[in-house]
């Protein structure tokens, strides 16, 4: 039974062939004024303008959406949204002096992390991320990457693995799973790396792959945590159980770490705080994804992303929340979106396609959502009555979303 949705102020973010957006293709949004748009099932059967609307009585079910925008669900390509408890503590901690290195030296920080996850049960580790998804979904979220990398022991990890893999099974949105094993070395292992890459390699991709786990393979590679050589030689171990990466690189340093990330032919390369001119060359000229995490470098009061300089120079860039009890302690796209622009000058339609259409590609789920296209699942958000779409970003403390459609059920 076909659902009709009338009256639409304005339906945003239409395309007509599925194509990642880089540069000044990133401002296109297209829209359509006084819109209609017809689901059927959980997918996008057409959409049109009203004049051309016809046998509107034919539908049995019939939404109103005068003064409405409808846009496509956000698209949230990097989060760790599987963790046991929030980091508050060292929030406060560091509003009161102390050093990132001061709370890690104390056992803080992924570590931290870590071992509350290492004891907690599955079943609460999953119902706590059951939890933050269902909030994140009404807040218009879509489809979503989410991680590993607070396990850090085998079982850990493939804990915190199986977990998205019941969300996955049961959540009504595309889910991509990533193993992070390589997030932070642990304190074990600290006189011996080359013994926890080879536990990763041996004993966690093996059983990751048997239990089909995972989508894709991540490094934190920075200084202090997993080197460039580290990073290429877990990338060409999990490419042999076809594993793609989409990699944490520059985000506290340039040492060639998105150049390395480019040669592995990366989806994406993520954070990307920390960019020389030949990084942001270099990124532009290739094929992986540059993925902006903004209030990741708000909380911890770095630079912003340098997305002016990135678009004008023709990379691929997309737009994640990074939602993590240490660094982005929200996964509200909404804020991602607002900060883009606020902070790092994008044009409302280059954030909202950033955050959409782009975030698809960079998990790979772009086949099935990200934009309003015919055939794609119908995952809407429905905003109140707002003057246009630039007041999105703009009323940047206002919650604008009326109601949230995904697999053409309203949540
Ligand atoms: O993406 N940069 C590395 N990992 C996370 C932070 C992890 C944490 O502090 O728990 C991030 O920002
Ligand atoms: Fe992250």
């Amino acid at each position: 039974m076909a659902l009709l949705i009338q009256n639409i102020q304005q339906l945003a973010g239409i395309r007509y062939k599925n194509k990642l957006l880089r540069g000044a293709e990133l401002a296109q949004l297209s829209v359509l004024d006084n819109a209609y748009l017809v689901v059927e099932e959980d997918t996008i059967l057409d959409f049109g303008v009203m004049e051309e609307l016809s046998g509107a009585e034919a539908y049995e079910e019939v939404i109103n959406a005068s003064g409405q925008t409808i846009l496509p669900a956000w698209c949230d390509s990097h989060t760790h949204l599987v963790f046991a408890a929030s980091r508050e503590e060292e929030f406060v901690a560091k509003l009161k002096g102390m050093t990132y290195a001061e709370i890690a030296a104390q056992g803080g920080g992924i570590l931290n992390s870590a071992k509350k996850l290492n004891a907690m049960p599955q079943e609460l580790l999953y119902d706590l991320a059951s939890e933050r998804l269902l909030e994140l979904m009404q807040k218009g979220t879509g489809a979503i990457e989410i991680k590993s990398g607070y396990g850090l022991t085998v079982e850990g990890e493939l804990k915190m693995l199986r977990v998205i893999k019941q969300l996955k099974e049961r959540a009504p949105i595309p889910i991509r799973a990533t193993f992070l094993g390589a997030h932070a070395y642990p304190l074990e292992y600290k006189e011996n790396q080359d013994g926890y890459i080879k536990l990763l390699i041996n004993e966690l991709l093996p059983n990751i792959a048997l239990e089909k786990l995972a989508d894709y393979v991540d490094v934190f590679c920075e200084e202090g945590f997993f080197s460039v050589a580290a990073m290429d030689t877990i990338c060409n171990a999990a490419a042999k159980y076809g594993l793609q990466p989409k990699l944490h690189v520059n985000q506290l340093n340039s040492f060639g770490a998105l150049q390395k990330a480019i040669e592995l032919k990366a989806v994406s390369a993520d954070h990307l705080e920390t960019m020389t001119e030949k990084d942001i060359a270099d990124l532009a000229a290739s094929s992986t994804i540059g993925t902006l995490l903004p209030t990741a470098a708000y909380f911890l009061r770095m630079p912003f992303q340098p997305a002016r300089a990135l678009i004008d120079a023709g990379a691929a860039i997309a737009l994640a929340s990074d939602f993590n009890p240490g660094s982005s302690p929200s996964g509200n796209m909404n804020t991602v979106v607002s900060m883009s622009c606020i902070q790092m000058k994008m044009l409302p339609e280059e954030a909202i396609n950033a955050a959409t259409t782009n975030g698809a590609f960079a998990m790979g789920v772009q086949e099935q959502t990200g934009s309003i296209s015919i055939g794609k699942k119908a995952n809407l958000i429905f905003t109140k009555p707002i003057p246009s779409i630039n007041y999105i970003p703009y009323a940047f403390g206002s919650d604008l979303i009326d109601k949230v459609m995904l697999n053409g059920e309203i949540i």
